[in-house]
């Protein structure tokens, strides 16, 4: 059967289905059905979803859910959360409630510098090159006037544009570094246009530059993009009470502590570790960053970059007791925002923004890392004291029973049962055939 197929974007999304169906699906009349049940009844609504995407068939849903209690800088805060992972929300919770009780989070924006790059190759005489650029930066800063006006209006704007030399790492390779603050857009759209706009007054200019004429060498562009790596757009949260003030009924606080830097210090040492360290926090992280309609992919791709600057890859967190005062805290790169893109199409997105009570980008930046600082704290608590399966599998239960199709009573009479008892898939198999029968 031939399964190639050509002007598919142009079919209809029935015919797009039917297609779909036809050629790839065995149980048609099945599949159709789980497509269309996830459509919304309300048309415009499922239109608006329909356009995020191209060829979209259906809507994947993920739960969407809020942890509360998050003291920050002095304001209590619900976090809204989109996520897979069953006990993410729970562990976000615990440690919400946990630091309300000893002073709550303090975040901090660092900086909210933006970059992106215009990549070039120039073979000829680093001199010229140097005197070009130098000789039309006035030009091509202002060939963006028009792209920049309304961003600039707003106190924004290109920062600075400088050329770095790579060609002893690359033959050749040169780029445009430029700098921005987009205010409380993510920026993506504004820093592409203006890099694009930059990158052809560039090569313009460069035709009628005498040095590059007389050598017959000029700079071509490769590409002109944002860089995903933000270290300059960074924001830091902090936990901090005395060490005895971490005693609960489970553990006496120094114990707790020295162990809980220990964990910090293993994860900051070691890459296997550190990976899965910085997992844990990417799951508040992610989950506050799809809520709020943001690009969880640029961001993740920035962390993961962050935890690597120092030639390694490393913990995003760190902690320390000193005069008997435990600290712990996260430092982020994250290029989000609060107004365009999804942020002010998607319903849900401007519902959690209106459960934040409408943070400015630098106010979300805090939230975001203290969402972070949070699941890691949750998870390296749980870690170096019971382990993270007792919690989890609890947690874990109503995946297991949704999946054997538990009724309602049945679930209920499981949750009751696995209050004492280890949850396994296993033991919840046995379980409701012992009820079953
Ligand atoms: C699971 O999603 C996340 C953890 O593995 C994080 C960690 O190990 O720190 C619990």
């Amino acid at each position: 059967m031939n399964r190639a197929v050509s002007g598919f974007s142009k079919k209809s999304k029935t015919e797009k289905i039917e297609w779909l169906a036809a050629n790839f699906l065995q149980n048609s009349p099945d599949s159709i059905k789980i497509l269309e049940s996830y459509w919304n009844e309300d048309a415009s609504l499922q239109q608006l979803h329909d356009d995020f995407i191209e060829n979209t068939l259906s809507n994947y849903y993920l739960p969407f859910g809020i942890a509360p209690n998050f003291l920050i800088n002095g304001e209590m805060r619900v976090l809204p959360m989109v996520t897979e992972e069953s006990s993410v929300v729970a562990a976000a919770s615990n440690a919400a409630k946990f630091w309300m009780e000893r002073g709550g989070f303090k975040a901090e924006v660092v900086s909210t510098e933006k970059n992106g790059q215009i990549h070039f190759n120039f073979f000829g005489k680093e001199k010229d090159i140097e005197d070009f650029f130098e000789a039309i930066k006035p030009k091509l800063r202002t060939s963006i006037q028009s792209i920049e006006k309304n961003m600039k209006a707003r106190g924004g704007g290109l920062l600075e544009l400088s050329l770095v030399d790579k060609s002893n790492i690359l033959d050749g390779y040169f780029y445009i570094h430029a700098t921005f603050e987009t205010l409380d857009a993510m920026g993506a759209n504004f820093i592409n246009s203006c890099l694009e706009q930059i990158a052809q007054t560039f090569e313009e200019e460069a035709k009628n530059f005498e040095p590059f004429k007389q050598a017959a060498t000029y700079p071509e562009v490769v590409m002109s993009i944002l860089s995903n790596y933000v270290p300059e757009c960074l924001v830091r949260a902090t936990v901090s009470c005395k060490v005895d003030e971490l005693t609960t009924k489970q553990h006496e606080g120094r114990y707790f502590a020295e162990k809980f830097v220990r964990a910090i210090e293993i994860a900051k040492t070691e890459t296997r570790r550190a990976v899965t360290h910085n997992k844990g926090i990417m799951n508040g992280v992610d989950a506050v960053v799809l809520a709020t309609g943001n690009d969880f992919r640029a961001v993740e791709a920035g962390v993961h970059a962050y935890a690597s600057r120092n030639s390694y890859y490393g913990s995003l967190t760190h902690a320390k007791i000193e005069n008997d005062v435990f600290t712990f805290w996260i430092e982020l790169p994250l290029a989000i925002g609060t107004v365009g893109g999804l942020t002010s199409l998607h319903p849900l997105t401007k519902l959690a923004f209106e459960i934040l009570q409408k943070p400015n980008a630098k106010q979300l930046m805090q939230i975001i890392a203290v969402a972070g600082l949070a699941q890691n704290f949750a998870a390296i608590r749980s870690l170096v004291t019971t382990g993270i399966q007792k919690g989890h599998m609890k947690m874990h239960l109503m995946n297991i029973l949704n999946q054997l199709n538990a009724t309602k009573a049945e679930k209920e009479k499981a949750i009751e049962h696995f209050k004492e008892n280890a949850v396994s898939f296993s033991a919840v198999v046995g379980f409701l055939e012992k009820i079953r029968d």
